[in-house]
């Protein structure tokens, strides 16, 4: 100590820094900018590198220049010069030193100091301080991480005490005034005292800070709790290299889904349930529960969107490719997707295509997806009682599932896709529940962009799919599902229009799926005739495709025996290979009789003819009916039977006959329910020509409802009773005048070749279809109708 005090000179250079303490035996880096510095390093750096550090003092003091009185000399260790003309140093304390006098003002000042001598008598009272000192040093140390251990370890080894408190001074943050009356306290006892009390205060204010961020902690969401709690549950897992396979899984789940671009909402859940599965046990059932619940919002397509080619042109040929006619729901579909292009999506009326089997609904349904370049998906409502196949069971049950329209979406992997909902006219209900409503909120463009499947229990998207519905009948679906609906109607196909399916799709269909794509065979149109009117009696094509094919197959079964001639397939060739013709031209068979009429009917399957049988025997009035008739049409027998009663002068009945005798009608086929207003006029007839005697012409055929008064009505249904009409080779229809207007919209193919009688009442019907009396009547059991 004292060769640094005697190299001290008396007259040094002032280096003037703002708000520093330095302490003797410490290093301090620094850079200074300023003119006044550079003078003062360059006259150290001239004499013995040695400068004087006082502290600036607000108010004046013993000097008038501003300084504290007690200071520490410096020397430069090492000086470099910047570009940018600052210096940077590197500087040590030596020593304490007193201000005495100035000498110099200008251009910097320059001061007479005195070194002071450092108090080297050490007692044991000095000691416990520099021991309490030190310790209070290692608290420090272990609540914060600023101070380096070493440093801390090698206070005990400086003999020195005044050194130690110096150093431990130096290193830590203390209070500017502080460091100064660490500085400028020489007697050893009141440094340590000072400095203990800072260390005291400084332990204190730690303490209080680490509490106040433990409470933070315990605030922090449970989110970022549970967060940190699986981060340690992993990294103890992996210490102590438990469950390797369950680890993996978890972190392939974590993998899916960072990557599967899941909504914020599923993201959130789908981290939750992964944090439970991270904590139960593999072999546990709930695992394997909550895993495939997991797999399940993980890798739904929640927000994957096939790209739609909405190019009109485009579609309009692949439809027009697909299915021949069809003009109509062509057209409809082709305008919805123009709206939608231009709304610019798909969301809006759900398109619903109802008409009779076969007539291509299901089939335009994929080409409209294939346009679109959208995914298809066909789900057959037919026979669904259970709403939970719609909407899925809760996780709670055993067993659980998703319904089967979230199924078919993760099946397809996109959340646009077209959907059909086949038969929605077949939906079942009962105790299990309303299948309809839960259809309702998938249809309903208002709701259908969250919808919640029970089982998932996260709203899903399906606004952006296209749904079609298809029903053969309206009549059975719900009001309210109908209502959501825009309907499309496809109707029967006339013999022409199926020729033309049949050569253009069916045939080339059917030939290349039985193998006989590279053989030259000739399909007459004599033999679509045979079959269409002899084998199939249908308003669609189906058995039409289905015939086609298994004389394909007989083909393709006599090729494969070696019989390989080309061939050709005509209205011949259909009977060898399907045997005798599965109808009959009905008419021509037929002639004129009494008490039997011929009517229309509608049904899901299209139109029909039907006849309507009534027998007379000795009785007292009774009447029978069969045909498994519904109470519309028995009513509608009863209003006949009336009407003729109330007006037998006029018709020519004799009323008094009428109390002998008991009635039967029934209607064929009698396993099929039949029921409508519609056989109205078709059951007067047959009654009228039982009363009279008079028989029914045979080549005609009626529908029309009445009224007591003998009024005819309009009916329903009358395009496809005027095509079933068509397919039975019936060419003069009476049909009630009222129904004038519906056919305004047929086209000139269904009307050609077609009589039509417009009637308004029962009599003018009666006037038409019964022939006059013949001579004699015959007696009443012969007229007993004795049909197969
Ligand atoms: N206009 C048409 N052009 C070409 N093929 C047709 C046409 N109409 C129907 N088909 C063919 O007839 C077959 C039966 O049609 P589809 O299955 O679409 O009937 P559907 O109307 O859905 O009947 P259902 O009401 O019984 O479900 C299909 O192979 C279809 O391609
Ligand atoms: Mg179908």
């Amino acid at each position: 100590m004292e060769e640094h005090n005697n190299r001290i000179p008396r007259t040094l250079p002032v280096l003037h820094i703002n708000n520093v303490v330095m302490f003797p035996y410490l290093l301090m880096p620094l850079v200074v900018t300023d003119e006044e510095s550079r003078l003062v390093i360059d006259h150290a750096l001239a004499h013995d590198k040695t400068m004087a550090f006082f502290l600036d003092r607000e108010k004046s003091g013993p000097n008038d220049i501003g300084l504290n009185e007690i200071g520490t000399a410096v020397t430069i260790l090492r000086m470099l010069r910047n570009q940018d003309g600052s210096i940077s140093l590197l500087l040590q304390g030596t020593s304490r030193i007193r201000f005495q006098r100035v000498i110099q003002r200008e251009p910097f000042i320059m001061v007479d100091v005195e070194s002071i001598h450092e108090q080297s008598v050490e007692d044991t009272e000095i000691h416990a301080y520099r021991t309490i000192a030190i310790e209070l040093m290692e608290k420090i140390a272990s609540e914060s991480t600023i101070l380096n251990n070493e440093m801390i370890a090698g206070l005990s080894n400086i003999k020195q005490s005044g050194r130690v408190a110096d150093i431990i001074a130096g290193n830590l943050d203390l209070q500017i005034d502080d460091r100064q009356i660490i500085l400028e306290t020489i007697d050893l006892k009141k440094r340590f005292k000072h400095l203990n009390n800072c260390l005291a205060e400084m332990i204190r204010q730690m303490r209080l800070e680490n509490t106040i961020r433990s409470n933070i902690q315990l605030e922090m969401s449970e989110d970022q709790r549970r967060y940190y709690l699986r981060e340690q549950l992993d990294a103890i897992r992996k210490e102590l290299g438990e469950n390797d396979e369950v680890s993996k899984e978890i972190l392939k789940w974590k993998e899916l889904i960072d990557k599967n671009n899941l909504p914020d909402y599923v993201e959130e859940v789908a981290r939750e349930e992964l944090a439970r599965l991270a904590t139960m046990q593999p072999a546990a059932s709930e695992y394997a529960v909550l895993r495939n619940y997991l797999d399940w919002i993980v890798n739904m397509p929640w927000t994957t969107f096939s790209k739609d080619r909405l190019d009109l042109g485009r579609i309009e040929k692949i439809l027009t490719h697909d299915h021949y006619g069809l003009e109509k729901p062509k057209e409809r579909v082709l305008e919805y997707i123009a709206v939608k292009n231009l709304k610019g999506s798909l969301k809006g009326p759900i398109l619903c295509f109802v008409g009779p089997p076969g007539t291509g609904k299901t089939s335009i349904g994929q080409s409209v997806a294939r346009a679109l370049k959208r995914k298809f998906i066909r789900m057959s409502l037919g026979g669904i009682h259970d709403e939970a196949e719609i909407r899925g069971h809760r996780r709670t049950y055993i067993g659980a599932m998703p319904g089967k329209i979230m199924m078919e979406i993760k099946r397809q992997g996109t959340a646009n896709p077209v959907f059909m909902l086949d038969e929605i006219d077949k939906l079942g209900r009962d105790f299990r529940g309303d299948p309809a409503s839960a259809l309702l909120e998938v249809l309903d463009p208002e709701q259908n962009h969250s919808f919640v499947d029970n089982y998932l229990n996260l709203p899903f998207d399906l606004s952006e799919v296209m749904f079609i519905t298809t029903a053969n009948s309206l009549d059975t679906i719900p009001p309210a599902l109908r209502d959501r609906m825009e309907i499309i109607e496809f109707s029967s196909y006339l013999e022409n229009d199926k020729i033309q399916i049949a050569r253009h799709y069916l045939i080339p269909k059917e030939k290349d799926a039985n193998g006989l794509a590279n053989y030259k065979i000739t399909f007459r149109k004599s033999a679509l005739q045979e079959l269409i009117r002899y084998y199939v009696r249908e308003a669609g094509v189906r058995n039409l495709q289905r015939r086609i094919g298994s004389i394909y197959r007989k083909i393709a079964r006599q090729i494969s025996a070696g019989n390989i001639d080309p061939r050709v397939i005509d209205a011949n060739s259909v009977k060898d290979y399907l045997g005798p013709r599965k109808f009959s031209l009905e008419l021509a068979n037929r002639k004129p009789e009494v008490g039997i009429a011929t009517g229309l009917a509608w049904t899901s399957y299209g139109g029909e003819i039907l006849f309507c049988e009534t027998t007379r025997m000795p009785g007292k009035g009774a009447i029978v009916l069969t045909g498994l008739l519904g109470d519309v049409m028995k009513e509608s027998a009863r209003i006949a039977l009336s009407h003729l009663k109330a007006n037998s002068q006029k018709y020519g009945i004799d009323p008094r006959e009428l109390d002998k005798i008991d009635l039967h009608i029934h209607f064929p086929s009698g396993a099929v329910p039949k029921d409508g207003p519609s056989a109205g006029i078709t059951l007067t007839t047959a009654l009228a020509s039982l009363f009279t005697g008079r028989k029914v012409k045979h080549d005609l055929a009626m529908t029309g409802e009445i009224t007591l008064t003998g009024k005819v009505l309009g009916i329903g249904g009358l395009k496809e009773k005027f095509l079933a009409a068509k397919r039975a080779g019936i060419t003069h229809l009476i049909l009630p005048r009222e129904n004038e207007e519906t056919i305004s919209d047929f086209s000139t193919d269904i009307l050609a070749g077609m009589e039509i009688t417009w009637v308004d009442n029962v009599k003018e019907v009666l006037d038409l279809v019964l022939l006059p009396a013949s001579k004699t009547r015959p007696r009443a059991p012969k007229r007993t109708v004795a049909k197969p």
